[in-house]
């Protein structure tokens, strides 16, 4: 039996909804479907790379669909603003539990803004001497970067807005909304 999640109705921090909850979920079974048609030929398990605390909620609706063998690992890093960094330094705070060496993976991220922090763990990742490496990412301000980064696997070009919902904050609020809104914040 599905349960039906109720719909949160916009609070005033809410300018309107942006994505809904139908169209996120039709949008990542095309992604997942993409992922497995890439990788169905692998013979050892695609290692998923979820970035904390972003992406958890894309990444365990995406790997819910998918059927190539797979494995769920995290990473966080401290994103600017947060510890008082700099602007486009990233800084690694937890590492994966998997050695990456010799292994296929997909990075999995909430959101490309400026894009230091994919080029961050592109570089990092590919240091490690891994087979393969991808990344997936549920949105894009493509207006905001400031670096080249190749991205496979992008579910939604948004413009220079601050979003919230389906994992996405604004000081730790609205991650779990079904759906992506674009936030006012408040004077
Ligand atoms: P980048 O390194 O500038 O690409 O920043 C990416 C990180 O900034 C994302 O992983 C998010 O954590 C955060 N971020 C950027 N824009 C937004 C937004 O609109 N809402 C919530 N988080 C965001
Ligand atoms: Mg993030």
């Amino acid at each position: 039996m599905t349960q039906s999640l109720s719909i949160p109705p916009l609070t005033k921090d809410l300018a309107r909804v942006l994505i809904d909850a139908d169209t996120i979920s039709r949008r990542v079974d095309e992604l997942a479907h993409k992922i497995d048609e890439k990788y169905k030929d692998l013979e050892e398990p695609l290692i998923l790379v979820g970035v904390l605390k972003g992406s958890f909620i894309f990444l365990s609706d995406l790997c819910r669909r998918l059927t190539i063998p797979h494995v769920v690992d995290f990473i966080a890093i401290s994103s600017y603003g947060q510890q008082g960094d700099r602007r486009g330094e990233v800084r690694l705070l937890m590492d994966t539990r998997e050695n990456l060496a010799q292994r296929n993976v997909l990075i999995v991220e909430d959101i490309l803004d400026s894009g230091n922090t994919l080029a961050y763990l592109i570089k990092t990742f590919t240091s490690r001497g891994i087979k393969s490496i991808e990344t997936a990412v549920f949105l894009d301000k493509k207006e905001r970067h400031e670096v080249d980064i190749d991205v496979q696997y992008i579910g939604f070009d948004i413009p220079d807005v601050w979003v919230v919902g389906y994992g996405l904050d604004y000081k730790e609020k609205y991650r779990t909304l079904p759906y992506i809104a674009e936030m006012i914040p408040q004077k």
